[in-house]
């Protein structure tokens, strides 16, 4: 095949792609030279606002399968039958570092996954924790600035990342999961996924389910020890993208197994905690993990930015039968995903093709124009619904016994209680079971906390000693000796 033909971005073809148009030849440059204009130009607004969390991440294309019947649970079409696949692209990432941050960082990892069903694409944006750090969703982005930079001395701020932890004590569960070796994942394809939040699924009968989504690794759970994530964060920033790329690259596709937890309304009513409560698990003793589906991530993306830092995931994007719960922290997800990717990909967002449901699926005669509207803009169709234009409707079963919600508009903080410490106890309880992992925990966050101040250090003390009072002292051991008090 003859080699590609060198243009400008109108398609001229441009011989001499070095040269300048001067006066004279070492004259002042024309301003008629539109090929270096256009190149400059171009390259002046190569950058889009990098992701506001989650900016450091890795992609990659698979495929899902049904393996087990699961209609009694959900309508969706791409799990009505088993066996049948369906696309995907998975996006993981890590939360708080910019687009350059190392990999290895100690911090929740995302699991983000769109499938391209035949009813539009739905987003699963999961962490790799099964809880999270706050349960009021305005808390969100005080929580993400404590764990960012200080805005006045631009550096990572121990104080302030503990301050904000030991004021929201509901946080404590998913910390004590962040400060276990958990934190710091082998690589991408060393981790679960989990829904976190409580969703709603229905059959289509009506009948419907709250359900919690786990994605297990086929790899197994690999973990680093902190010393290990920090000399990889110098020597390799960019290691889990390079784990991910290389073993796809070399066949060696990572696969999760996909299992659901269910949840009736009369079950949810008699749990000893609220469904709604992202800080919370289901114990899976209770509410056993049924499996539905497995997927294999099998291609790389050919451009990063074209697919991976364009793509797109929000809880929102859904198919029919699959619903988001009241869960509070849920639902301002539904609106800020969205939000952010007209932002930072502008308004036609679900047009650019990592984003683009299967072809054919989208019409809605009013959504039109707009930045970068490419896919021809629905043509000479009409770009208003009215009885002269005739659309199809597709009409679904509705849930019997819906939830019914009645009240005043009322402020509500739903403060921590002395609830918040069970879980997180009954965790580091199970971490005995993994050779030194309870003693991890505490070393972790003893070298994490030496570098705050001492008021903050014993606030650290206390929130840890609730859990139980052996981390607790652990922490207070170690700390101590690693920053001496006067
Ligand atoms: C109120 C709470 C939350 C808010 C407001 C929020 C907001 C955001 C925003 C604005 C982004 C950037 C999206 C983009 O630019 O494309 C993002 C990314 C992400 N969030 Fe959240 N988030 C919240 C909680 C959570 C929780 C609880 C989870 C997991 C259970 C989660 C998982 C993710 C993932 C996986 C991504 C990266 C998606 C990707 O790979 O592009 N977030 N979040």
């Amino acid at each position: 095949m003859a080699p590609p033909q060198f243009t400008n971005s109108n398609g001229q073809p441009i011989p001499e792609p070095f040269a300048t148009q001067r006066v004279g030849q070492h004259g002042p440059l024309l301003l008629q030279d539109f090929n270096l204009i256009d190149s400059l130009a171009h390259f002046d607004r190569e950058r889009i606002p990098e992701r506001v969390v989650h900016a450091k991440g890795s992609g990659a294309y698979g495929v899902f399968e049904v393996t087990d019947d699961i209609t009694d649970i959900v309508g969706s079409a791409f799990l009505d039958t088993v066996g049948k696949k369906t696309r995907i692209f998975t996006r993981f990432s890590t939360v708080g570092g910019e687009a350059g941050s190392a990999d290895t960082a100690r911090d929740p990892r995302g699991f983000a996954t769109k499938f391209y069903t035949e009813e539009g694409n739905l987003d699963l944006v999961y962490n790799n924790t099964p809880v999270f750090f706050i349960r009021d969703p305005s808390k969100f982005p005080h929580f993400i600035h404590t764990q960012k930079r200080n805005p006045e001395t631009h550096l990572k701020d121990a104080n302030m990342f503990w301050d904000y932890l030991t004021s929201n004590p509901e946080s404590v569960h998913q910390v004590s999961i962040l400060f276990s070796d958990r934190g710091t994942p082998a690589s991408y394809r060393e981790m679960n996924g989990y829904s976190g939040h409580t969703y709603k699924w229905s059959n289509k009968k009506g009948e419907w389910h709250y359900v919690q989504v786990h994605f297990i690794s086929d790899q197994g759970i690999k973990t680093l020890n902190n010393e290990e994530a920090g000399a990889l964060a110098g020597s390799n920033p960019d290691y889990a993208q390079e784990d991910l790329f290389k073993n796809i690259a070399a066949g060696n596709f990572p696969s999760w197994t996909a299992y659901v937890q269910t949840m009736t309304a009369e079950q949810a009513k008699a749990a000893p905690f609220s469904v709604f409560d992202l800080t919370k698990v289901w114990p899976h003793g209770d509410y056993p993990l049924r499996r539905f589906g497995k997927f294999t991530l099998n291609e790389n993306p050919k451009n990063y930015f074209a697919e991976v830092e364009q793509a797109a995931f929000s809880p929102a994007h859904t198919v029919p039968y699959m619903e988001p719960s009241a869960d509070p922290v849920l639902q301002s997800r539904l609106f800020s995903y969205s939000d952010t990717h007209r932002h930072r990909l502008g308004a036609n967002y679900t047009q650019i093709p990592v984003n683009c449901p299967v072809t054919g699926r989208v019409y809605n005669p009013h959504m039109r124009d707009g930045a970068m509207n490419v896919n021809g803009n629905l043509g000479a169709t009409p770009n208003y619904l009215a009885t002269s234009n005739p659309i199809e409707f597709r009409e679904y079963a509705l849930q019997e016994d819906q939830e019914v919600w009645h009240g005043a508009a009322t402020p509500f903080h739903w403060k921590a209680t002395d609830d918040e410490w069970k879980q997180a106890t009954a965790l580091y309880n199970v971490l005995k079971k993994y050779p030194n992992q309870q003693a991890h925990l505490a070393h972790n966050v003893a070298v994490h906390v030496s570098a705050a101040d001492a008021s903050i250090q014993d606030r650290v003390f206390e929130y840890f000693t609730k859990v139980h009072p052996e981390l607790g002292a652990a922490i207070r051991k170690e700390t101590l000796e690693l920053s001496p008090r006067k």
